[in-house]
């Protein structure tokens, strides 16, 4: 990532469920959350976006992508950012299919309940995104010194399975597989061929005992994210759990590395004692591990190489902490929380051993989300989704505990000045406070 021009990341609008007070008092509290936005006018949009890359230019500074997973047309928007934070909206490409919102009640800003719907590969210079309510993936190829220069490679390809909703790239972007969290739960996975697109790799289809619906009812019991391990030995989905009915797992298949064939089952890693909705899988870089948030607790490092010292880290007061990126520059992970509107700094030792380095709030309503970091000139910058706030909060990371917001990006108002639609359907239905 760090060497690299083009830093992927994904965001999704998403979910969540809280601590202290207990999860259903978490949902609750979600759920009033997401009335609070419906009710402020204008306010909204951002939160139907389903997913947002940011792509360092060899020649240009940072490219902002996302998707807005409209039902009627899912759309990934390229917009470049000025030297003082302006957005400029620069190039809108059709997917090739149609977006889906998961059902939460109310219906919320929770997407599709999962980080890396859209992910671009540095290595493979290439961008896939999921179309969830058309059941395939889309692959474009990117311009590494214009990367909203964006186009379609191949046709989408059926994702064989209901409401894909996260991707993985392997580290050299020659395979992509995607997670399928819907009626029909799978993983399943593609060479990326630079002329004829997506290619199905035979023997990779696997279900996922999830049980759910399509489109999915959650957060609790749906499909978290799609990694690969550091290695590209292991493909892993996070699910999270319906407590206190069940706990969260990971679901980790072995890859054939050659072939890229998977093994016949998935070994099922139940979510440590204190974990429940596991969300999020940050790779730990340089060991068998990840950081995963989780809603019910903070998050939690899961060790793969010796389960045994995975362990959940309780984040005082937080309530949502669903989304997580990690920044080479300063060594910290950066979780959000879109309960609180908080980012937390966690570093993670050698041993594995976690600790929170500094908290930052964004503003108690600003909806913190998805985020990514980006890495220019020799300097990391965190981005977070702020729905509630219509915007991307750009933080300036001059070192460990050193975090500071320098900006804000309308994407809202860059969207609707090219109308571009988003978030039609619950715009629709404005509540009056
Ligand atoms: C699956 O879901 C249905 C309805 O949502 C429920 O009645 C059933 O008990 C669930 N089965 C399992 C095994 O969880
Ligand atoms: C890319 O990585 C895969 C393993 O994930 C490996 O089999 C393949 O040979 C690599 N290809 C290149 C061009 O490095």
């Amino acid at each position: 990532m760090l060497r690299s021009p083009i830093i992927a990341v994904t965001a999704v609008l998403a979910m969540s469920i809280a601590a202290s007070a207990g999860p259903f008092q978490g949902l609750e509290r979600i759920i009033q959350l997401a009335e609070s936005r419906l009710d402020a006018a204008g306010a909204i949009y951002c939160a139907f976006l389903a997913g947002l890359n940011t792509i360092v230019s060899e020649t240009e500074p940072v490219y902002v992508l996302v998707i807005t997973n409209e039902p009627t047309e899912n759309i990934v928007m390229a917009a470049s950012i000025g030297k003082d934070g302006s957005l400029n909206l620069e190039k809108a490409v059709a997917a090739g299919g149609r977006g889906l919102h998961g059902i939460a009640t109310p219906a919320g800003a929770d997407g599709l309940f999962s980080q890396s719907s859209i992910q671009a590969s540095a290595e493979g210079q290439v961008l896939a995104t999921v179309n969830a309510g058309s059941n395939t993936v889309s692959l474009f190829s990117i311009n590494p010194k214009l990367p909203t220069d964006i186009k379609s490679i191949g046709d989408p390809v059926c994702s064989e399975g209901e409401f894909p909703m996260s991707l993985a790239f392997n580290s050299n972007g020659t395979r992509l597989c995607v997670l399928n969290g819907g009626a029909v739960a799978s993983v399943n996975c593609f060479s990326v061929d630079k002329t004829l697109g997506l290619v199905s790799i035979p023997n990779t289809l696997r279900t996922l005992p999830l049980n759910q619906t399509t489109p999915p009812t959650g957060p609790p019991g749906t499909a978290s994210q799609l990694t690969f391990n550091h290695d590209d030995s292991k493909l892993i989905a996070s699910i999270k759990g319906v407590p206190p009915a069940s706990t969260g797992f990971l679901a980790v298949w072995d890859v054939q590395p050659a072939s890229g064939v998977l093994s016949p089952t998935a070994a099922h890693i139940a979510t440590v004692p204190g974990g429940s909705l596991t969300f999020s899988l940050t790779p730990i870089p340089g060991k068998n591990a990840f950081v995963s948030t989780d809603p019910g607790v903070g998050f939690t490092v899961f060790d793969l190489d010796d389960f045994a010292r995975s362990a959940a880290v309780p984040i005082a007061g937080q309530s949502a902490t669903c989304w997580s990126s990690f920044s080479p520059g300063t060594g910290s992970f950066f979780l959000s929380d879109v309960g609180t509107g908080t980012v937390t700094e966690v570093r993670v030792d050698d041993d594995l051993q976690a600790s929170i380095v500094k908290q930052y709030p964004l503003g108690a309503n600003a909806g913190t989300i998805d985020n990514d970091v980006a890495t220019i000139n020799g300097k990391d910058f965190l981005f977070v989704m702020a729905a509630t706030a219509a915007s991307v909060d750009v933080l300036t990371l001059d070192g460990p505990g050193e975090a500071r917001k320098t900006f804000s990006l309308d994407i809202a108002s860059a969207a609707r000045r090219a109308n571009i639609p988003i978030g039609e359907r619950e715009a629709r239905v404005p509540r009056t406070p």
